[in-house]
């Protein structure tokens, strides 16, 4: 079993004694728990890079809107603790709420620009809860390395400035989007899903393939792109609203025309369900 730490002090004593006794480089894999496939590819790929891997489990509530899910975000710590186990973590970090914010807790980090566009204006102050978080895990667990998935591509962005802009001592390693076999995105929100949301919900990865298959005809208008994608989505039973449909380049700046290696991002609701995908275009 990896090792369960709750408090800062006691992870932080023995992390310290690993990386400066033992001189260990230490891989660092945030999350919220009810790990599935995509978080193993990040612990794999920690595993490969560093002596050390560890994993944090937190349902960070700063990052939840008032009406989002945070009551009903799907939470079993046992069962994380025995896929750690398999994966061979170890050390996990599962602190309860007031260790991560203290009574007075004032201060907020926010990453101007990247955090209001696309995922940010449909939920505000988002990005600014997760790169609170986020610092706050990098400077308690220190790593080397840690490793985000592109699947939430705007947050590894928030993410990579963040750590730009403060000078942090650490290497942001991005991991490909792990996709079940028929294409839907691993994500732990895809519990909420009855199997006919399930069936609806492959729309998103198929409307890539529609792109991909009007950009290989000739088609560069993203505007053209973005119509034909939405109507393909929302063609399907249960999607109840897209979001937004955008096609941006590498560093999320919208794009007019397309290019290889741009992103196509998405928000889609199916059910009561909302799941975000994205694409990198390969022409
Ligand atoms: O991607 C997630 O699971 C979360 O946003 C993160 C990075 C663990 C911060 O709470």
């Amino acid at each position: 079993m990896p090792l369960l730490f709750r408090r800062v002090k006691d992870l932080r004593n023995h992390l310290r004694s690993l990386r400066c006794d033992k001189g260990f480089s230490i891989g660092f894999v945030p999350t919220m728990g009810y790990l599935h496939e995509g978080h193993e590819a990040l612990i794999r790929k920690s595993k490969v890079q560093n002596d050390v891997t560890v994993v944090s489990i937190y349902v960070n509530p700063t990052q939840f809107g008032p009406s989002e899910d945070y009551d009903r975000y799907p939470r079993d710590l046992e069962r994380d603790m025995a896929l750690c186990e398999d994966l061979g973590v170890d050390v996990v970090f599962a602190p309860p709420d007031e260790e991560m914010y203290p009574m007075g807790f004032q201060t907020e980090v926010y990453v101007k620009g990247l955090s209001d566009i696309l995922e940010g204006k449909f939920r505000p102050g988002h990005f600014k809860g997760v790169a609170t978080v986020v610092l706050k895990l990098l400077n308690i667990v220190q790593p080397d390395r840690a490793y985000f998935g592109e699947k939430d591509y705007q947050q590894l962005k928030v993410i990579e400035t963040m750590v730009r802009d403060l000078l942090l001592p650490v290497e942001i390693v991005p991991v490909e989007t792990v996709r079940e076999p028929d294409g839907l995105a691993c994500s732990s929100r895809n519990v909420y899903l009855s199997k006919e949301e399930r069936e609806s919900a492959l729309s998103l990865y198929r409307s890539f393939l529609v792109a991909e298959d009007l950009i290989s005809k000739g088609e560069r208008r993203a505007e053209v792109i973005k119509k034909k994608m939405e109507e393909f989505i929302l063609s399907h039973p249960h999607v109840t609203k897209v979001d937004y449909v955008e096609i941006t380049d590498p560093d999320l700046r919208p794009k007019e025309r397309v290019e290889k290696g741009d992103r196509i991002l998405l928000a889609v609701w199916v059910g009561s369900t909302r799941l975000i995908d994205n694409w990198k275009v390969s022409l």
